[in-house]
């Protein structure tokens, strides 16, 4: 079975069974059925995947649809999406109902279980402050759902990706969302993207951050990728403090626990690399944390081009980043 519209990255290879679900119920016969072999592998759209070889098993994906409101007041609406809808589908629906909360997140690749397991974040968001809870089977059947305190969120991760629970499996997602006018603007340049336009709406911010968006970000249709390619490093305030007073102009957030985020992006950037390519894998000329498949790259020639990225940010700055991407 192709895989090849399964992941982002265009990456071509095959996995030996393929099956799609519907249904809670769909899904739980399948169970009963044993059709689950291992190894498997629950994708979501696969734009956060990188498949270093043909998968000797069985991929599945939900195709849970359907957002319905569960509880709803003056101030807030509660809604319930299955893991299946694609996630800026649901950021348009909330969008055009006023519903303040994930509109900073518009344009983001994948769906809406995936936006549960990697706690998906951008322009001063995450995910993680506005789901309230997430509905799971495991693959022998149990039900469980997890209050959002129990999803162990943090940086781009969560319970849902510690390698013991590959075996659970989202249906339902719910999150909680404004109806009073709500909005987080004071990242990057979006209050002056904003000036553009005459009135201040969701409508208008979605807007905004498709167009910064997609002035950096490559759309997989035209060149495979997976989005950021690195996570952002976290490192002790000491050894900012060391690397500010060498690079003066490096950019950098402050975290809550004293530790200092530095993005990746501009550190690769510094070593030269941004558009540079190295076989049929490329570093983005738009956006360095994106690594590209310029054509016909296979999961190997993007790790070739990782593993050069990371030891010339190790050499330069002494800084370690980390893959986002799952190697699969
Ligand atoms: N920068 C450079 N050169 C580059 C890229 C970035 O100098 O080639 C500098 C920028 O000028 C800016 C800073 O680095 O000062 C941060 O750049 P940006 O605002 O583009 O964000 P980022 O840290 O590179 C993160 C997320 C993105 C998210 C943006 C906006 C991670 C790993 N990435 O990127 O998420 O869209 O912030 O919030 O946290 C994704 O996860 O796939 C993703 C795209």
């Amino acid at each position: 079975y192709s895989l090849l519209s399964h992941n982002t990255f265009g990456i071509d290879v095959y996995a030996k069974n393929f099956i799609e679900y519907t249904s809670v119920d769909e899904l739980k016969k399948l169970i009963a059925q044993n059709a689950f072999t291992v190894p498997f592998l629950h994708i979501g759209e696969g734009s956060n995947l990188l498949f270093t070889r043909d998968y000797e098993g069985l991929i599945l994906h939900s195709r849970i649809r359907g957002i319905d409101v569960v509880e709803e007041t003056d101030e807030f609406v509660t809604v319930r999406v299955g893991a299946g809808v694609n996630w800026d589908d649901f950021v348009a629906y909330c969008v055009d109902r006023n519903w303040y909360g994930v509109e900073n997140l518009s344009l983001i690749p994948g769906e809406v279980g995936a936006s549960a397991v990697q706690n998906i974040g951008a322009y001063g968001v995450e995910v993680k402050d506005l789901i309230t809870e997430v509905e799971t089977i495991d693959w022998q059947g149990q039900e469980r759902i997890y209050p959002v305190s129990e999803c162990a969120y943090a940086y781009r991760t969560s319970i849902f990706k510690q390698s013991d629970n590959k075996t659970v499996f989202i249906t339902y997602v719910h999150y909680k969302l404004r109806k009073q006018a709500h909005y987080t603007l004071d990242y990057g340049t979006i209050r002056q993207e904003l000036e553009k336009y005459p009135a201040l709406s969701l409508a208008t911010v979605r807007k905004v951050i498709i167009d910064i968006r997609e002035s950096k970000l490559p759309d997989p249709k035209v060149m495979g990728n997976a989005g950021s390619f690195f996570m952002n490093p976290i490192v002790p305030y000491t050894q900012f403090e060391a690397l500010k007073g060498e690079y003066p102009l490096m950019p950098f957030y402050e975290l809550s626990d004293g530790r200092v985020k530095i993005p990746a992006g501009w550190l690769i950037d510094q070593c030269g690399w941004k558009g540079k390519s190295l076989g049929p894998a490329a570093v983005h000329d738009k956006q360095a944390l994106v690594l590209v498949n310029c054509g016909g790259a296979k999961g190997s020639d993007i790790i070739a081009l990782s593993d050069a990225v990371r030891a010339s940010v190790r050499d330069k700055f002494g800084i370690e980043i980390n893959p986002e991407v799952n190697f699969i």
